[in-house]
């Protein structure tokens, strides 16, 4: 599984994933969706799915992954 982490928005997780709630109970997801956007602004009137409101509320949210370092060249 990859979760995506867009910027100023959602996670976006590739299809097939089943989202579920507190009880366990799954949250309808249409068949044909190649990801579903999950929201991470707290805004949406849809949770937990994203529904475009980071926009308007000016989400920011631009977490970088560690980047591996590049080795040195040896000196041989
Ligand atoms: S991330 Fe889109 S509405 Fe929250």
């Amino acid at each position: 599984m990859r979760i995506r982490c867009r910027e100023n928005g959602p996670l976006v997780v590739a299809m097939p994933v089943e989202v579920v709630d507190h009880l366990g109970n799954p949250f309808p997801i249409a068949r044909e969706k190649e990801f579903v956007a999950l929201c991470r602004c707290g805004a949406s009137q849809r949770k937990p799915f994203c529904d475009g409101a980071h926009k308007g509320i000016g989400f920011i949210g631009a977490e970088l992954a560690p980047v591996e370092p590049t080795p040195e060249p040896s000196n041989i």
